[in-house]
């Protein structure tokens, strides 16, 4: 059966008092209607429509996905927003699942079993419930005597026996695609908010005798619409527990699991240890045994095996097992730390590779670089590698000594055993198992005290 998806992010979503659509207001660094989107593209609809108007432009421009997109221009209630999609779908065959764009929690399990109900139910239409103990804002179920749902009342068209109702709709509904373009025409806004409202269609499927279907779902935390920044916090809140709790229960320990930040595809191995205020973003993979401290930031990166981060920023790098980094590192992007390597504080790499079991422990910068094995950076090394039109590289061959405060000035090659003498600048390729100093001699001026305090 062919699979359609409407989804409604039309609004302007005047409760988040912002001049971002609200649909783009973000949930854990994703929009909230890119959730939706990820969700059924991975649950596998034949169509996604999404209906766009305030801010259509913005939304379609950081929307990312297999959809297509129709305007409503004037919001005039979500009954009006699904019919917009008329043009686009009103010929198919098949079910059509409607949802709003601000209910970034719902989980793909859910709309499965919402469809595969409404499949076994043969139901023209099934809305998808849920219960809360404070309903206020939601739209609530009328159920007649047999259980059955005869009708869907606003908060703000609800008498205070309606408002006592705790079964509410989430938006979340599957209908049959032809029942649904039929009825559509026939919403009235006849309401306080003068709106078209999608709720109203249970009503005119009960009229024609179409079977109409509810499916309660037990966690209302999933069901959470967003309509102001308290929800957004609580949006957050919940989706920071639920990744947290699926790496805990893989075997992942958090020091402070409510203050710990993870995306959605980071991949984290068992016997980690995570401590407080660790932000890990994007594709990020970590290893099994790896202990990530306070205030460190790892985006796009992979830590290997055994690892230890301690308050650094990581970004775009691939690390190796048994590395050290920090305290207070920055390492920017390409860049690639071998195995048993180590990088200490105050030091900044970028697009640099340093070998296995290297050392740069400390105050350095070390960028477009090779640095082979067993290498020893000392304190304060830099790599000189912008002339200030180009970038230029520096190699440093495999067990090389690089003394403290050396400026090695790019494009240069310190061969393989090579020391080079600290305080030095060097301009020139140092050949292997050489020394290259170049400094000025020192010199010393003998009675030098008594000469200068004497008149
Ligand atoms: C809606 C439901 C309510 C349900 C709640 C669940 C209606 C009439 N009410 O109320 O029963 O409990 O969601 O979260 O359906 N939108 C448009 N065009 C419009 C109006 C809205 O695209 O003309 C979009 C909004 O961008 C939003 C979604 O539809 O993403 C829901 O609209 P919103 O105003 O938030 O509806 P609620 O009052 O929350
Ligand atoms: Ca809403």
């Amino acid at each position: 059966m062919k699979k359609m998806a409407i989804i409604l992010a039309a609004g302007k979503g005047t409760r988040m008092k912002s001049d971002l659509p609200k649909v783009l207001h973000e949930v854990n660094g994703k929009p909230m209607v890119q959730h939706l989107i990820d969700k059924l593209e991975r649950i596998g609809m034949d169509r996604i429509v999404v209906v766009v108007g305030h801010g259509a432009g913005q939304v379609k421009e950081k929307v990312r996905g297999n959809v297509e997109f129709v305007s409503q221009v004037e919001q005039l209630g979500t009954g009006h927003a699904v019919m917009q999609t008329s043009s686009l779908l009103e010929k198919e065959e098949g079910l059509t699942l409607v949802l709003t764009g601000d209910t970034p929690l719902i989980e793909e399990d859910t709309i499965t079993r919402l469809m595969d109900y409404h499949m076994e139910k043969e139901a023209k239409g099934t809305v998808l419930t849920t219960n809360h103990f404070n309903p206020t804002g939601y739209g609530r179920i009328l159920k007649g005597e047999d259980d059955h749902v005869i009708g869907i009342v606003e908060e703000k068209d609800a008498n205070t026996e309606q408002k006592r109702i705790q079964e509410v709709n989430t938006g979340i509904f599957c209908f049959d695609n032809r029942a649904l373009f039929e009825s559509l025409p026939l919403l009235d806004n006849q309401n306080v908010q003068g709106e078209y409202y999608l709720t109203d269609i249970v009503s005119l499927f009960l009229l024609k005798s179409y079977e109409f279907e509810s499916f309660l779902l037990f966690d209302n935390e999933q069901m959470l619409g967003v309509n102001s920044r308290v929800q957004l916090a609580e949006a957050e809140r919940v989706l920071r527990k639920r990744i947290n709790e699926k790496h805990m229960n893989n075997g992942v320990t958090m020091i402070d699991p409510l203050n710990t930040y993870i995306g959605e595809d980071v991949v984290i191995g068992a016997n980690t240890i995570i401590y407080p205020n660790v932000t890990l973003n994007q594709i990020t993979v970590i290893g099994e045994n790896v202990v990530i401290e306070s205030g460190s930031v790892i985006t796009n990166s992979i830590i290997g095996n055994n690892s230890i981060i301690k308050q650094s920023v990581i970004m775009d790098s691939h690390l190796g097992n048994d590395v050290q980094v920090g305290p207070f590192a920055h390492i920017r992007p390409q860049t690639v730390i071998h195995n048993g390597a180590k990088v200490g504080n105050f030091v900044e790499l970028k697009k640099t590779v340093l070998g296995e079991g290297s050392k740069a422990n400390h105050l350095s910068y070390l960028g477009d670089s090779i640095i082979g094995e067993g290498v020893n950076i000392g304190c304060g090394t830099i790599t000189v590698n912008y002339d200030g039109k180009h970038k230029h590289q520096t190699i440093i061959e495999d067990e090389a000594f690089v003394g403290c405060n050396a400026n090695l000035i790019a494009p240069v090659k310190i061969g393989k055993g090579a020391v080079i003498a600290a305080g030095s600048t060097i301009t020139k390729d140092v050949p292997k198992n050489s020394l290259g100093v170049a400094r000025s001699r020192q010199e010393i001026k003998k009675g030098y005290k008594s000469r200068t305090t004497q008149s």
